[in-house]
């Protein structure tokens, strides 16, 4: 089985599952707030994952709230930096059209609560406008509650310049918020250095469990208790600490952290697989060719061939990987981060997404380029009758 759909969930890591046999067989087990010695034992070891995951993220551990995942790191953000916010004059939030559902749909939200959504648009390689961003800021200073502008992009593996935009932003003294669920652990981070005011982590894509996760912000102050309980998480999430998958966050970050020379590799097998692909089938379009791309993605279309259907025929081969284009009525639409980018139907309908990891073993590209081969001759025939 070749598995490439580690944008969508990667995995549980090698590492991780080791760790957490011994850990399940071995314990504590406890309360991690409770003040005997084994709940003191417990939340010792969730606070040297906490440190851990501070180390290879390039902040403080003082910086990260662990909680369960992106969507509800992204929900907890928006609401911290915007509730009360309209009664401040500041109303608008600044975001782009190639944002993942989470952030699009907690955007609208807060649009029906008043706020205005302005949104920055996309550059045909699915990099945002730089131009058009810093002109939205410029127009609107003062008056920007939020920027939430992604770090790298779930369909097309795309990577923003979130460092440059963090500098934008300062400038104008508007919040940023980046989402860097699909940039971690697939790419170098330092969250000190990104000059990010906030960044979220989600486990399950990183190879720790699903259902955690952590928020990493500038100064967790600015954050707004989000659940409501006992005081946990400095009182911002209240909840009994997921703590074993909170210790599989660190364990996950630890094996990206000494196997990234792995990233070189497998982007260069990825260039490699790409530039076959063009030479044996010169009309395929690949998403975001010229712009930075994790090393891991590729987005790929052929015109009139519907990728539902090429789906469907690597997974006849055990090779899982998905499309991403919504389908209604068994009728492929284009996605809407294609759509801001400007592709156009025909190859829109006709995209296929193969993303790997760090234990991937790059031979899998051989193995996914003799399947498409084969299912875009198959489906080129049929199509030409
Ligand atoms: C870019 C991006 N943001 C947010 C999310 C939501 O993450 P989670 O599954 O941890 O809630 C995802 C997951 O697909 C994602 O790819």
């Amino acid at each position: 089985m070749i598995y490439a759909d580690y944008n969508g969930s990667a995995p549980i890591c090698a590492d991780v599952k080791e760790y957490l046999v011994k850990r399940i067989q071995e314990g504590p087990y406890s309360n991690p707030n409770a003040i005997h010695h084994l709940g003191q034992k417990v939340l010792m070891g969730m606070e040297n994952a906490r440190f851990s995951c501070s180390k290879i993220l390039g902040c403080k551990p003082g910086q990260i709230l662990f909680n369960s995942g992106s969507t509800e790191g992204i929900s907890h953000i928006f609401y911290s930096l915007l509730c009360g916010k309209l009664d401040d004059g500041k109303n608008i939030i600044v975001t782009s059209g190639i944002e993942h559902s989470a952030v699009v749909k907690t955007a609208q939200f807060y649009e029906e609560k008043g706020f205005e959504v302005k949104v920055c648009p996309t550059l045909p390689n699915g990099v945002i406008n730089f131009e058009a961003l810093e002109l939205t800021l410029k127009e609107n200073e003062g008056k920007v509650a939020l920027v939430c502008i992604m770090a790298a992009n779930n369909e097309t593996g795309v990577i923003q310049p979130y460092a440059e935009m963090a500098e934008i932003c300062k400038k104008y003294d508007a919040p940023i918020f980046s989402d860097t669920t699909q940039l971690i652990g697939k790419d170098e981070f330092s969250f000190d250095e990104s000059g990010l005011d906030y960044a979220v982590l989600s486990g399950h894509k990183i190879g720790a469990l699903t259902g955690t996760g952590m928020i990493l912000a500038k100064d967790l102050t600015t954050l707004k208790p989000f659940i409501i309980g006992g005081g946990q998480e400095k009182d911002l999430r209240g909840g009994t600490q997921n703590y074993l998958g909170n210790e599989t966050l660190a364990v996950a970050l630890n094996y990206f952290k000494e196997n990234k020379e792995k990233l070189e590799a497998l982007k260069a097998k990825r260039v490699d697989f790409e530039k076959k692909l063009k030479e044996k089938f010169p009309s395929i379009v690949i998403m975001g060719e010229d712009a930075p791309r994790l090393a891991s993605s590729t987005y790929i279309s052929y015109p009139g061939i519907h990728g539902q259907a090429v789906q469907i025929e690597l997974e006849s081969e055990d090779i899982y990987v998905t499309t991403s284009s919504a389908c209604s009525d068994n009728e492929p639409v284009t996605s809407k981060v294609l759509k801001a980018m400007g592709v156009n139907d025909e190859v829109g309908r006709g995209v296929v997404r193969i993303s790997l990891g760090l234990c991937s073993p790059v031979e899998w590209y051989d193995q996914v380029f003799d399947a498409l081969s084969r299912a875009y001759e198959k489906l080129g025939k049929i199509q030409s009758y």
